[in-house]
């Protein structure tokens, strides 16, 4: 009898997992399929603007003030994303001496030429966590001195070109439309409906929920340790690309980045200072490039698709040193504070396209008035 009950157990779970490993199989055959068709090319070289854009970017606009007051420290103000910084440090960025013709544009249209910067290191969160706790790390740069008439006009930042990535290669919207239903379902904390917005599975959103998930990760061993993505496309000249900054230790006296104890909240920040201000070693990076290639599915309009790095590999444009420093300041980490990035604070040689990127100049502009407004207001940096 015992018997029996035991082989009737194991016939029912063999035909159990038989069951799981077809379905699990053959979901994924026909996922594998369905985003083969789905994401085959030619795809379009220009922007294609959809209708109706204008109107969804001014709601995007108040939910964001919104949050950055929801968010605020006491009266103090913060960005309403990647508030926490880990330091703004100086760098200096040096186009490739022997960098190809074709890409010779903008700010690279001198080989061999360096640049003065700011880099601004960040948690992705609109709350000042603690690094600890899994999110998107920031990188912002800001090359000085660059003349040249910009695309926002005005004089505020008339001299700059900035660029502004975070590590992870995919965002986690397709476009503005999405960005919109997403953000507010998770400003209302309706999370579920960010990527399930409706019982019609077509509106479901699994694969941007696999992004959204992946992009929040636990901290790298330290800001320098990680590689950061425009994820969004820019124009290069003429060319379409998408750019990237990877840790490029080959360039600089061998150092070892010390295992980070992560209960501390800031380490992020210590990993930087014992290198640069302790330790007096300097950190080097290099800044790479993608090409589009529209006979493939590289879109402009769909940042969640990264671009195929086995058809358009990237190409070094610059190297990036950031030298021993004192940077943990009190000047300096208002100065940091006060500081605004803007991917369209830009040459036209490197205007942002797509939708996403046509979304944050109005955002980023209007984000960032409003809380250098408020602070001066209530006299905080
Ligand atoms: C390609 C996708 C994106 C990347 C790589 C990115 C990255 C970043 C980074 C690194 C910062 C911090 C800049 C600093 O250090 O000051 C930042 C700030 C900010 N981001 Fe994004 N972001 C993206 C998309 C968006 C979108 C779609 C929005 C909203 C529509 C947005 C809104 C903002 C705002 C409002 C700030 C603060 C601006 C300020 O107050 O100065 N970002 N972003």
């Amino acid at each position: 009898m015992l018997k029996n009950t035991w082989l009737w157990l194991g016939r029912l779970f063999g035909r159990l997992f038989l069951t799981t490993l077809i379905v699990g199989l053959g979901g994924w055959g026909f996922g594998s399929l369905y985003y083969n068709w789905k994401f085959s090319g030619p795809v379009p070289s220009e922007e294609v603007i959809p209708p109706g854009e204008a109107a969804l970017t001014d709601g995007i606009i108040e939910d964001a003030i919104r949050i950055v007051e929801q968010h605020r420290d006491n009266t103090h103000v913060l960005r309403d994303a990647h508030a926490k910084a880990h330091g703004c440090v100086k760098a200096e960025i040096t186009v490739l001496a022997d960098l190809d013709s074709s890409l010779q544009h903008g700010v690279f249209s001198e080989p061999g030429k360096t640049w003065q910067a700011w880099v601004r290191f960040s948690n992705g969160n609109a709350y000042p966590q603690f690094d600890r706790a899994r999110d998107a790390r920031g990188m912002a740069v800001k090359l000085l001195d660059v003349p040249g008439e910009k695309l926002l006009g005005g004089t505020a930042h008339a001299t700059e070109q900035d660029w502004v990535m975070f590590n992870h290669p995919a965002f986690f919207v397709r476009d503005v439309a999405e960005y919109k239903s997403n953000f507010s379902a998770q400003a209302e904390g309706k999370k579920i409906l960010a990527f399930f917005p409706s019982w019609d599975p077509r509106s479901w959103e699994l694969r941007h929920l696999v992004i959204a998930l992946k992009t929040l990760a636990p901290a790298p061993e330290s800001p320098v340790a990680t590689t950061y993505n425009s994820i969004a496309p820019f124009k290069l000249g003429p060319h379409n690309i998408k750019y990237r900054v990877i840790p490029a230790p080959e360039n600089c006296p061998d150092y070892n980045v010390q295992q980070a104890n992560r209960d501390q909240p800031n380490f992020l920040r210590s990993a930087l200072y014992r290198q640069l201000s302790l330790d007096r070693v300097p950190a080097c990076l290099a800044m790479q490039i993608q090409r589009q290639d529209p006979s493939h599915y590289m879109p402009i309009e769909d940042p969640s698709v990264e671009w195929d790095e086995s058809i358009s590999p990237y190409e070094t444009v610059a190297s990036i040193r950031l030298s021993a420093q004192d940077f943990d300041s009190r000047e300096q980490n208002v100065f940091c504070e006060e500081l605004s990035f803007n991917p369209w604070h830009a040459l036209p040689e490197h205007r942002p396209i797509g939708g996403i990127n046509r979304l944050r100049k109005a955002v980023y502009q209007a984000v960032s008035v409003y809380r250098h407004e408020r602070n001066r207001a209530n006299g905080t940096p």
